[in-house]
């Protein structure tokens, strides 16, 4: 007989037919009741062994965190809490897992800490709440090539390994089959990258953009989704050191065009996970309400998980520029109570308590800020006519500070030179993107979403590591 998925068990249609199921064994009550989970749902199916049928070493075999396969009639529930159940005719062992073993495992049923979760980050998907995590992860990542496919973009792959630093944050992994020990030198004493294997220095991608740039001038509208790498030794709960991020980019839209999108794209998503992940989203609520619990009142959020994707599903974003965001920050409360460790006045890079402020407290509202600061702000954004701040958007959503950033760029071959030579940007190195300023340039824009930022907005998750299977973290790549 053929195997079939637990999820298609439970969606009732066989009852009475004789049928086997295959996965892990999550519980095995009063030599009677077994749980047994299969991934393709949280859900677990309830199987009702009649014990004097079975032989005990068998019986003894079904531990926790066991594979088996169960052979029986899927029938109406007798007991509560279920609706469904099998009774079993046949169980084969399928792979053993000992007790002794399991319990030093996040397998033993009982709570654990997402510390000792990530410890084990090789069996935490076997966990009730990184099923849910993972399984939305999934979702998430569907509804953004769903997205976009429907709109009419195309995905563009844009490469790994490159010269360029796109971002001109110089946090970039070193790509080198130089030997370390004894690298080949120049003249003057610096490593000879001429001799490594690109005849160039080269790093892992910060961005995909000034490529998605290049295809986006002749396809129309492209976008990325691919892994980055940032070596920002920021140890918080909102960075990794290798992350994935979607980048649309689309010739002829402005700034407003882009962040019309952008809400477009992140209400999809909202509204994508509230209609497809309800099993996991109803779970993944319970557990943060559980949590919230335990937490100060005023710590605690005044929306659910559930209300904030319904929110971000319902509402338009707070749009705001920069020297506005500043002039709020100015009269807060905090400000005025010198509650902010960072200082604000017009100029600064927004620091996440400022973020913070801003969102949760001054607007409770998603937002978006325009209009940056040029120095603060990469060399490819566009220029606005006040000479002093370029065409930027920030997207900041609560609980997490900025998910997305993006920007119409600069099409205008003239001042992106300029540009270059105000941020230290030789022309020779970027020769590829400036030509596209000369043949038919257009004005553009677009932007960059965090996936994983998205990620744990769709899941309650408060760390950035428990929303990716394995994370890269400083000092940190086990697994
Ligand atoms: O704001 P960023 O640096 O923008 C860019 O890279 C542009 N090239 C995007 C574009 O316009 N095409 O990064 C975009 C987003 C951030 O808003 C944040 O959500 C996420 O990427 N991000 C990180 N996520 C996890 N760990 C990190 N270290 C991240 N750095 C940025
Ligand atoms: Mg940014």
């Amino acid at each position: 007989m053929k195997r079939i998925k637990i999820a298609d068990v439970l969606s009732g249609s066989l009852v009475g037919d004789p049928i086997v199921v295959k996965g892990w064994v999550r519980a095995f009550r009063a030599n009677r009741f077994i749980q047994l989970n299969d991934g393709s749902t949280i859900k677990n199916i309830q199987a009702v062994v009649d014990f004097e049928n079975f032989d005990e070493h068998t019986l003894k075999r079904v531990t926790i965190g066991s594979a088996i396969a169960i052979t029986g009639k899927l029938v109406e529930s007798q007991g509560s809490g279920q609706a469904l159940e099998i009774q079993v005719e046949r169980i084969d062992i399928i792979g053993e897992a000992h007790p002794d073993d399991i319990q030093k495992t996040v397998m033993q049923p009982k709570r654990h800490s997402l510390e000792f979760l990530r410890e084990q980050a090789h069996l935490r998907f076997r966990t009730n709440t990184f099923g849910a995590v993972f399984r939305i992860r999934h979702a998430v990542s569907y509804a953004i090539h769903k997205f976009f496919n429907d709109r009419g973009f195309y995905y563009l792959h844009t490469p790994i390994i490159t010269g360029s630093d796109a971002e001109g944050a110089g946090e970039m992994f070193r790509v080198s089959t130089l030997d370390p020990k004894n690298p080949p030198l120049t003249d003057d004493g610096n490593v000879d990258y001429s001799q490594d294997f690109f005849g160039k220095q080269v790093n892992l991608t910060v961005s995909g953009q000034l490529e998605a740039e290049l295809g986006a001038l002749a396809l129309g509208q492209v976008y990325t989704f691919g892994p980055t790498f940032r070596a920002e030794n920021s140890n918080t709960s909102r960075h990794l050191a290798e992350f994935w991020m979607i980048e649309p980019e689309v010739a002829f839209n402005d700034l407003t065009d882009n962040m019309d999108l952008t809400e477009d794209f992140l209400r999809y998503i909202a509204d994508y996970v509230l209609t497809n992940c309800e099993d996991d989203l109803a779970f993944l609520n319970e557990r943060e309400q559980k949590e919230q619990q335990s937490k100060p009142k005023n710590e605690r959020s005044e929306l659910s998980l559930i209300e904030r994707l319904e929110f971000v599903r319902d509402n338009a974003f707070k749009r705001i520029t920069y020297t506005e965001a500043i002039d709020y920050l100015l009269r807060s409360r905090p400000y005025k109570k010198n509650q902010f460790k960072f200082d604000v006045q017009w100029g600064i890079d927004l620091q996440s308590e400022h973020e913070r402020y801003l969102v949760e407290r001054e607007f409770q509202s998603p937002v978006i800020i325009t209009d940056y600061p040029a120095s603060i702000k990469a060399f490819y954004m566009r220029q606005n006519d006040d000479g002093k701040t370029v065409a930027a958007m920030d997207v900041l959503f609560p609980g997490i500070g900025e998910i997305v950033g993006g920007s119409q760029r600069e099409e205008r071959l003239d001042v992106l030179k300029a540009k270059c030579a105000d941020f230290d940007i030789p022309e020779e190195e970027l020769w590829w993107y400036l030509d596209t300023r000369r043949f038919g340039t257009v004005p553009h824009a677009g932007f960059g979403l965090g996936f994983e930022r998205m990620v744990m907005f769709a899941t309650g998750m408060t760390n950035i590591r428990d929303v990716i299977p394995f994370p890269r973290t400083p000092q940190n790549a086990e697994f």
